[in-house]
C-alpha cells in the first residue's frame, strides 16, 4: 500500500472579474499520484503548474479563494480532509511536514534557532523541554550544522544561506515526519551548496525510512536525488514512473521536451527550448491542454485523454504515447 495517494484532484480559484462576472481559474485538474514507504518522489514541471498548489493542499493548507472541488488524499490509508483544517491539523506538521523555498520567510527572524526548533517539539506534543533540546542538538549535527551547541543561540539572520537551508530541514524533520514535502529547497543556494544540501535531505529520509516529495523545476535534481518522477502540466500529471525509465524513454511529448531542453541533453544534441507558453487556467481547453504546443497532435486530442501503462508501473496521460502500450 502507498503511503500517499492523490487522486483526481481538481483545485479552483473563483473570484469575479471587473465586469463582477465570476471567472473559475481551474488550477488543479484531477491530479493523481502515489507516492510509497521509503520513496523519494520528484514532482517537477514549468513554472505555474500547480506544483506548490498541490504541496499546499496535502498539507491542507489551502486558503480562500482556493477550494477543492473535487478529489481526494489518502493518507496511510486514511482520507485526509484537505479543506477540513482541524482534521488536517492532526497530520500536518507532524506526520507530513513542509521544507519551503525561502528560509528568509520561513524561519522566525526574533527567535533563536534553538528556541524555534524546541517550540516545534512542544507545538506537537512534547513534554520535556530537555529533550526537546537535546533532539534539536542532535538533529542540527545531523543536518551537518558545524558547532550545534553554539548556532542553537544563533538567530536565523546570522545563518548563511546553505546554513538556513539546512535549518529548515531540521526543522522539517524534526518531528519524525513520515512524509516530508520540499518545495525547490535549493533555489538560489549555489550549486555546490544545492547538492551538499539535497545529499543531507536524501541521506537523513533514507536513514529514517521517511518518505519525501522534492518538488522542482530542475530535472538534474530528479535525477540525482529522486526514485520515482511524476511530470505536472497545467494542473494535472502527464507522466509518472521510475527515474531511469522515465529518462530512458519518455511516453509523453511534454516530458520528451522538458527532457530535451536539460542542459546535458543540449549539450549531447544541441539547444532545445519547450516551446510555448502555459494555458490559460480561465479558458483551459477540452481534452488534452497541451496540444497547442505539441508536434504530435491529432483531432483526437481535443477529446478525454486516456491513461496509457507501461512496465514499472510508467504512465503516460496521452492519446500518442510513445513505445508499445502493456
Ligand atoms: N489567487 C489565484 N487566482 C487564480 N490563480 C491562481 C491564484 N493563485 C495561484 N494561481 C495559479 O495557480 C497556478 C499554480 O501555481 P503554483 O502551484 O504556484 O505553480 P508552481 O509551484 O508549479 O510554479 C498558477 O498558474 C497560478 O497562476
Ligand atoms: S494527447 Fe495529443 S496533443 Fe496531447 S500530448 Fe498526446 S499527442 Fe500531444
Ligand atoms: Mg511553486
Amino acid at each position: 500500500m502507498s503511503l500517499l495517494s492523490v487522486e483526481n484532484l481538481h483545485v479552483h480559484f473563483v473570484s469575479r472579474g471587473l465586469d463582477n462576472e465570476v471567472r473559475t481559474a481551474k488550477a488543479l485538474n484531477g491530479v493523481s499520484f502515489q507516492v510509497g514507504e521509503g520513496e523519494v518522489l520528484g514532482l517537477v514541471g514549468e513554472t505555474g503548474a500547480g506544483k506548490s498548489l498541490t504541496a499546499l493542499a496535502l498539507l491542507g493548507l489551502l486558503r480562500p479563494p482556493a477550494q477543492v472541488v473535487q478529489g481526494r488524499v489518502l493518507f496511510e490509508g486514511k482520507e485526509l480532509g484537505v479543506i477540513d483544517r482541524g482534521q488536517a491539523d492532526a497530520v500536518r506538521g507532524k506526520r507530513i511536514t513542509l521544507i519551503p523555498q525561502s528560509p528568509k520567510t520561513s524561519l522566525d527572524p526574533l527567535a533563536r534557532i534553538g528556541d524555534q526548533l524546541v517550540r516545534m517539539q512542544r507545538e506537537h506534543g512534547e513534554t520535556s523541554k530537555a529533550r526537546a533540546t537535546e533532539r534539536a542538538l542532535k538533529m542540527l549535527a545531523q543536518v551537518q550544522i558545524p558547532d550545534p551547541e553554539s548556532r542553537m543561540q544563533a538567530w536565523p539572520h546570522e545563518l548563511s544561506g546553505g546554513m538556513a537551508q539546512r535549518m529548515l530541514i531540521a526543522a522539517g524533520l524534526i518531528n519524525s515526519p513520515r512524509l516530508v514535502i520540499a518545495d525547490e529547497p535549493t533555489t538560489g543556494l549555489d550549486l555546490t551548496v544545492q547538492a551538499e544540501v539535497l545529499d543531507t535531505l536524501r541521506r537523513l529520509v533514507k536513514a529514517n525510512g521517511m518518505s519525501a516529495i522534492i518538488i522542482t523545476h530542475d530535472l538534474g535534481i530528479v535525477a540525482h536525488y529522486c526514485d520515482r518522477m511524476a511530470v505536472m502540466f497545467a494542473g494535472a500529471i502527464v507522466e509518472e514512473g521510475p527515474v531511469r525509465e522515465v529518462f530512458r524513454e519518455q511516453r509523453h511529448p511534454y516530458t520528451g521536451s522538458l527532457i530535451a531542453s536539460t542542459p546535458k541533453q543540449i549539450a549531447r544534441q544541441g539547444f532545445a527550448q519547450v516551446g510555448g507558453t502555459p494555458p490559460d487556467l480561465y479558458a483551459l481547453p477540452q481534452g488534452c491542454t497541451y496540444r497547442d504546443r505539441c508536434t504530435k497532435a491529432q483531432a483526437v486530442c481535443s477529446t478525454p485523454v486516456p491513461t496509457a501503462t507501461f512496465a514499472s508501473g510508467h504512465r503516460a496521460f496521452c492519446h500518442f504515447p510513445s513505445g508499445p502500450v502493456a
